[in-house]
């Protein structure tokens, strides 16, 4: 009798646990919510997440993680495999001397407009000299993720326990498929998530850097510059200031 009340009240004490982190997640919260994540954006069950549509995997990780990790031990070992196949889906091919992401789409630089490189199909991509250089369209990608992204999707394009690490998505999903969940957004609320993601077609300080933001995050998703501010940048063109000055303005 005993311990079946304890056993009732210890269960009712984990759906609370798990229940309470999910009401928390609102839009109005995220950054609470990126601290946690950020902390937690090296644990490696973060990458995964957006690409599997069940939902336990997600409740798990948003549940263990706002617990402070009381009840991880047991939701997330099943994750465990994951990283391990991750890494092996992101690596960038070679394919008679393009840069090819797994997704089969060429990021070889091909042609530069307003300031901005593009692969042979128009599609934004980034260009990184020998020394380490970065083109200033990816550097302003840096600034403009850390400025608009990072409270949710963590630092570097990482992710987090709230949002998934964007630094992976843009190698799997595509160009056009990014470009529309930033201009609409996208939602999963169900009993075991509540995630917003907002809608930035009308946010110049977003839409006007869309392809930037895109460029950085390809940066990282394939380790051509590594976390952090880029140490050394192009110089901003007359172009990409044109350019800028009648998107902000426009
Ligand atoms: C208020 C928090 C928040 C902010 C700010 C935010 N996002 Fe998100 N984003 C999310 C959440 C949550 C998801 C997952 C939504 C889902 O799975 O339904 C997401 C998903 C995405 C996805 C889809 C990823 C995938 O693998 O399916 C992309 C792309 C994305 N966000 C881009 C961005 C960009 C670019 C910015 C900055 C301009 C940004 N987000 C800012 C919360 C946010």
């Amino acid at each position: 009798m005993t311990s079946n009340l304890t056993a009732s009240l210890l269960a009712f004490g984990i759906v609370c646990a798990s229940a309470t982190p999910m009401l928390a997640q609102t839009a109005e919260t995220p950054p609470a919510q990126a601290g946690a994540g950020a902390a937690a954006a090296t644990s490696g069950n973060a990458p995964d997440a957006p690409a599997t549509p069940p939902v336990a995997p997600q409740g798990g990780a948003g549940a263990a993680t706002a617990t402070s990790g009381e009840a991880q031990p047991a939701t997330t070992p099943p994750a465990a495999p994951a990283p391990a196949a991750t890494e092996e889906d992101l690596a960038v091919k070679a394919d008679g001397g393009k840069l090819v992401l797994p997704n089969g789409q060429d990021i070889t630089p091909e042609s530069q407009e307003n300031g901005r490189w593009y692969n042979a199909e128009g599609i934004p991509t980034y260009k990184i000299e020998a020394d380490g250089t970065v083109d200033y369209a990816t550097f302003s990608g840096y600034r403009r993720y850390s400025a608009e992204c990072h409270v949710c999707h963590g630092p570097d394009g990482e992710g987090s326990t709230y949002a998934p690490a964007l630094k992976n998505s843009v190698l799997k999903m595509d160009y056009y498929a990014y470009q529309e969940i930033v201009a609409s957004g996208k939602q999963e609320v169900n009993k075991a998530a509540n995630l917003v993601m907002p809608a930035f077609g009308t946010n110049k300080n977003v839409w006007c850097y869309v392809d930037d933001i895109y460029a950085y995050l390809l940066a990282r998703g394939t380790d051509a510059i590594p976390r952090g501010r880029p140490a050394k940048k192009e110089s901003k063109s007359d172009e990409f200031t044109a350019q800028e000055d009648s998107c902000m303005n426009g």
